[in-house]
Protein backbone atom coordinates (compact mmCIF):
# COMPACT_ATOMS: atom_id res chain seq x y z
CA UNK A 1 0.00 0.00 0.00
CA UNK A 2 1.77 2.83 -0.70
CA UNK A 3 2.19 5.66 1.66
CA UNK A 4 -0.04 8.41 2.65
CA UNK A 5 1.55 11.56 1.73
CA UNK A 6 1.87 14.44 4.34
CA UNK A 7 -0.33 17.31 3.61
CA UNK A 8 0.85 18.99 6.62
CA UNK A 9 4.28 19.05 6.55
CA UNK A 10 7.22 21.26 8.50
CA UNK A 11 8.04 24.09 6.44
CA UNK A 12 10.41 26.69 6.88
CA UNK A 13 11.40 30.09 6.17
CA UNK A 14 14.48 32.46 6.56
CA UNK A 15 12.90 33.76 9.49
CA UNK A 16 10.47 30.90 10.68
CA UNK A 17 9.53 27.61 11.19
CA UNK A 18 6.16 26.23 10.77
CA UNK A 19 5.76 23.35 12.65
CA UNK A 20 2.25 20.98 12.01
CA UNK A 21 0.27 21.57 14.71
CA UNK A 22 -0.30 19.17 17.16
CA UNK A 23 -1.82 18.30 20.77
CA UNK A 24 0.84 19.46 22.70
CA UNK A 25 1.01 22.63 21.21
CA UNK A 26 -1.65 23.88 23.16
CA UNK A 27 0.35 25.29 25.92
CA UNK A 28 2.26 27.66 23.55
CA UNK A 29 -0.59 28.98 22.03
CA UNK A 30 -2.74 29.49 25.06
CA UNK A 31 0.49 31.80 25.56
CA UNK A 32 0.84 33.09 22.22
CA UNK A 33 -3.07 34.12 21.13
CA UNK A 34 -3.77 35.58 25.07
CA UNK A 35 -4.36 39.00 23.83
CA UNK A 36 -7.83 40.12 23.40
CA UNK A 37 -6.66 42.53 20.04
CA UNK A 38 -5.62 38.89 18.03
CA UNK A 39 -9.09 38.63 18.56
CA UNK A 40 -11.00 41.52 18.16
CA UNK A 41 -12.19 41.05 14.18
CA UNK A 42 -12.95 37.10 14.32
CA UNK A 43 -15.46 35.34 16.47
CA UNK A 44 -14.27 33.73 19.90
CA UNK A 45 -11.64 35.13 22.38
CA UNK A 46 -8.41 33.81 23.44
CA UNK A 47 -7.92 30.58 24.66
CA UNK A 48 -7.75 29.95 28.38
CA UNK A 49 -8.58 26.32 28.96
CA UNK A 50 -4.96 24.07 27.93
CA UNK A 51 -7.22 21.20 28.03
CA UNK A 52 -9.84 21.98 25.94
CA UNK A 53 -7.75 23.36 23.50
CA UNK A 54 -5.43 20.14 23.64
CA UNK A 55 -8.91 18.00 22.53
CA UNK A 56 -9.49 21.10 20.15
CA UNK A 57 -5.98 20.35 18.31
CA UNK A 58 -6.19 16.20 18.65
CA UNK A 59 -9.54 16.30 16.84
CA UNK A 60 -7.84 18.35 14.25
CA UNK A 61 -4.58 15.83 14.05
CA UNK A 62 -6.91 13.36 11.68
CA UNK A 63 -5.91 16.34 9.02
CA UNK A 64 -9.89 15.90 7.34
CA UNK A 65 -13.37 16.43 7.78
CA UNK A 66 -15.16 13.66 8.53
CA UNK A 67 -16.35 12.79 5.18
CA UNK A 68 -12.84 13.34 3.98
CA UNK A 69 -14.15 16.26 1.07
CA UNK A 70 -11.92 18.35 3.53
CA UNK A 71 -8.50 18.89 4.66
CA UNK A 72 -7.48 20.64 7.82
CA UNK A 73 -4.53 22.11 8.09
CA UNK A 74 -2.96 24.32 10.78
CA UNK A 75 0.83 25.40 11.51
CA UNK A 76 2.70 26.73 14.69
CA UNK A 77 4.62 29.67 13.45
CA UNK A 78 7.84 30.27 15.36
CA UNK A 79 10.51 32.40 15.42
CA UNK A 80 13.17 30.32 17.27
CA UNK A 81 11.44 28.58 20.74
CA UNK A 82 8.88 31.17 20.23
CA UNK A 83 5.55 30.12 19.19
CA UNK A 84 4.22 33.85 17.06
CA UNK A 85 0.80 32.41 16.03
CA UNK A 86 -0.85 30.15 13.87
CA UNK A 87 -1.92 29.85 9.85
CA UNK A 88 -4.61 27.74 8.61
CA UNK A 89 -6.10 26.21 5.67
CA UNK A 90 -9.10 24.12 4.97
CA UNK A 91 -8.71 22.30 1.05
CA UNK A 92 -11.91 21.91 -0.70
CA UNK A 93 -9.88 18.49 -2.53
CA UNK A 94 -12.72 18.27 -5.07
CA UNK A 95 -12.38 22.55 -6.25
CA UNK A 96 -8.80 22.50 -5.40
CA UNK A 97 -9.33 25.51 -3.01
CA UNK A 98 -8.47 26.65 0.35
CA UNK A 99 -10.02 28.30 2.74
CA UNK A 100 -7.00 30.49 4.06
CA UNK A 101 -6.81 32.03 7.75
CA UNK A 102 -4.24 33.73 10.03
CA UNK A 103 -3.78 34.47 13.87
CA UNK A 104 -0.42 36.24 15.71
CA UNK A 105 -0.19 37.56 18.43
CA UNK A 106 0.09 41.64 18.94
CA UNK A 107 4.08 41.11 20.11
CA UNK A 108 4.32 39.65 16.12
CA UNK A 109 3.02 42.15 14.52
CA UNK A 110 4.32 45.03 12.22
CA UNK A 111 7.50 42.63 11.16
CA UNK A 112 6.32 40.80 8.15
CA UNK A 113 6.04 37.46 10.22
CA UNK A 114 2.20 37.45 8.93
CA UNK A 115 3.35 37.41 4.83
CA UNK A 116 6.40 35.70 5.09
CA UNK A 117 4.49 32.12 7.32
CA UNK A 118 1.76 32.67 5.02
CA UNK A 119 3.98 32.50 1.46
CA UNK A 120 5.42 29.16 2.60
CA UNK A 121 2.12 28.16 3.57
CA UNK A 122 0.34 28.76 0.18
CA UNK A 123 3.66 27.80 -1.79
CA UNK A 124 3.28 23.89 -0.16
CA UNK A 125 -0.42 24.55 -0.74
CA UNK A 126 0.28 24.87 -4.11
CA UNK A 127 3.44 23.16 -5.03
CA UNK A 128 3.13 20.24 -2.60
CA UNK A 129 -1.36 19.62 -3.07
CA UNK A 130 -2.28 21.63 -6.16
CA UNK A 131 -4.17 23.78 -4.51
CA UNK A 132 -5.52 26.08 -7.66
CA UNK A 133 -7.33 29.18 -5.93
CA UNK A 134 -6.95 30.72 -2.12
CA UNK A 135 -10.28 32.33 -0.75
CA UNK A 136 -9.49 34.38 2.18
CA UNK A 137 -12.64 36.04 4.22
CA UNK A 138 -12.03 39.10 6.02
CA UNK A 139 -14.45 41.62 8.62
CA UNK A 140 -14.30 44.54 6.74
CA UNK A 141 -13.15 46.81 9.80
CA UNK A 142 -9.91 44.69 9.70
CA UNK A 143 -7.26 46.44 7.70
CA UNK A 144 -4.11 45.15 8.69
CA UNK A 145 -5.56 41.52 7.39
CA UNK A 146 -7.16 43.31 4.21
CA UNK A 147 -3.13 44.80 3.69
CA UNK A 148 -2.14 41.23 4.58
CA UNK A 149 -4.01 39.57 1.54
CA UNK A 150 -3.05 42.40 -0.63
CA UNK A 151 0.34 42.34 -0.56
CA UNK A 152 0.68 38.37 -1.08
CA UNK A 153 -1.87 39.96 -4.24
CA UNK A 154 -5.52 38.59 -3.22
CA UNK A 155 -7.87 40.54 -5.06
CA UNK A 156 -11.40 41.32 -4.00
CA UNK A 157 -13.84 38.95 -5.14
CA UNK A 158 -17.49 39.98 -3.15
CA UNK A 159 -18.40 41.92 -0.12
CA UNK A 160 -20.78 40.04 2.18
CA UNK A 161 -23.21 42.20 4.74
CA UNK A 162 -24.19 40.86 7.27
CA UNK A 163 -21.90 38.14 7.23
CA UNK A 164 -22.06 37.53 10.83
CA UNK A 165 -22.56 38.68 14.60
CA UNK A 166 -19.77 38.52 17.17
CA UNK A 167 -19.31 40.65 19.84
CA UNK A 168 -22.31 42.77 19.84
CA UNK A 169 -21.90 43.91 16.16
CA UNK A 170 -22.44 42.91 12.53
CA UNK A 171 -19.86 41.88 10.80
CA UNK A 172 -19.78 42.43 7.15
CA UNK A 173 -17.00 40.72 5.58
CA UNK A 174 -14.59 41.02 2.09
CA UNK A 175 -14.09 37.49 0.02
CA UNK A 176 -10.65 37.86 -1.36
CA UNK A 177 -9.37 35.59 -3.77
CA UNK A 178 -5.98 34.37 -5.82
CA UNK A 179 -5.06 32.34 -8.17
CA UNK A 180 -2.14 30.04 -7.44
CA UNK A 181 -0.82 30.21 -10.48
CA UNK A 182 -0.64 33.65 -10.64
CA UNK A 183 0.97 33.52 -6.65
CA UNK A 184 3.47 31.00 -7.97
CA UNK A 185 4.44 33.43 -11.09
CA UNK A 186 4.52 36.05 -8.58
CA UNK A 187 7.26 34.25 -5.86
CA UNK A 188 9.34 32.80 -8.20
CA UNK A 189 12.30 31.63 -5.64
CA UNK A 190 10.05 30.51 -2.46
CA UNK A 191 11.62 31.05 0.79
CA UNK A 192 10.42 28.11 1.66
CA UNK A 193 12.23 24.07 2.38
CA UNK A 194 9.32 21.26 2.24
CA UNK A 195 9.50 17.58 1.81
CA UNK A 196 7.52 16.92 -1.99
CA UNK A 197 4.07 16.03 -0.73
CA UNK A 198 1.74 14.98 -4.11
CA UNK A 199 -1.63 13.64 -3.70
C1 LIG B 1 -3.76 40.00 10.31
C2 LIG B 1 -2.38 39.97 10.96
C3 LIG B 1 -1.84 38.55 10.92
C4 LIG B 1 -1.47 40.89 10.17
O1 LIG B 1 -0.23 40.99 10.82
P1 LIG B 1 0.84 42.07 10.37
O2 LIG B 1 1.95 42.02 11.32
O3 LIG B 1 0.14 43.36 10.12
O4 LIG B 1 1.26 41.53 8.96
P2 LIG B 1 2.72 41.26 8.42
O5 LIG B 1 3.34 40.16 9.16
O6 LIG B 1 2.58 41.04 6.97
O7 LIG B 1 3.53 42.57 8.72
C5 LIG B 1 3.11 43.76 8.21
C6 LIG B 1 4.14 44.84 8.33
O8 LIG B 1 5.44 44.36 8.56
C7 LIG B 1 6.35 45.02 7.69
N1 LIG B 1 7.38 44.08 7.23
C8 LIG B 1 7.32 43.25 6.17
N2 LIG B 1 8.45 42.53 6.07
C9 LIG B 1 9.24 42.91 7.10
C10 LIG B 1 10.53 42.53 7.55
N3 LIG B 1 11.23 41.59 6.90
N4 LIG B 1 11.02 43.12 8.65
C11 LIG B 1 10.31 44.04 9.30
N5 LIG B 1 9.08 44.45 8.93
C12 LIG B 1 8.55 43.89 7.84
C13 LIG B 1 5.56 45.46 6.49
O9 LIG B 1 6.07 46.68 6.03
C14 LIG B 1 4.16 45.56 7.02
O10 LIG B 1 3.78 46.87 7.32
P3 LIG B 1 2.86 47.67 6.30
O11 LIG B 1 1.70 46.81 6.00
O12 LIG B 1 2.52 48.88 7.05
O13 LIG B 1 3.72 47.89 5.11
C15 LIG B 1 -2.44 40.45 12.44
O14 LIG B 1 -2.96 41.74 12.45
C16 LIG B 1 -3.29 39.57 13.32
O15 LIG B 1 -2.88 38.49 13.75
N6 LIG B 1 -4.52 40.03 13.65
C17 LIG B 1 -5.39 39.32 14.54
C18 LIG B 1 -5.99 38.08 13.92
C19 LIG B 1 -6.78 38.39 12.69
O16 LIG B 1 -7.50 39.37 12.63
N7 LIG B 1 -6.64 37.50 11.69
C20 LIG B 1 -7.25 37.70 10.40
C21 LIG B 1 -8.57 37.08 10.32
S1 LIG B 1 -9.29 37.39 8.73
Amino acid sequence: MPAQPDVNPPLSTPRLRLEPQVAAHAPVMVAALADPRSYLYIPGKPPSDTEALRRRFAHQESRRSPDGANLWLNWIVYSGQTALGTVQATVQLAERTAAVAYVFGPEAWGQGYASEAMRAMLTFLHAGLGVEKFVAHLDTRNAASRRLVERLGFVQTDLILGADRFKGSVSDEYVYSLSAAVFSASSPTPPLDFPPAGL
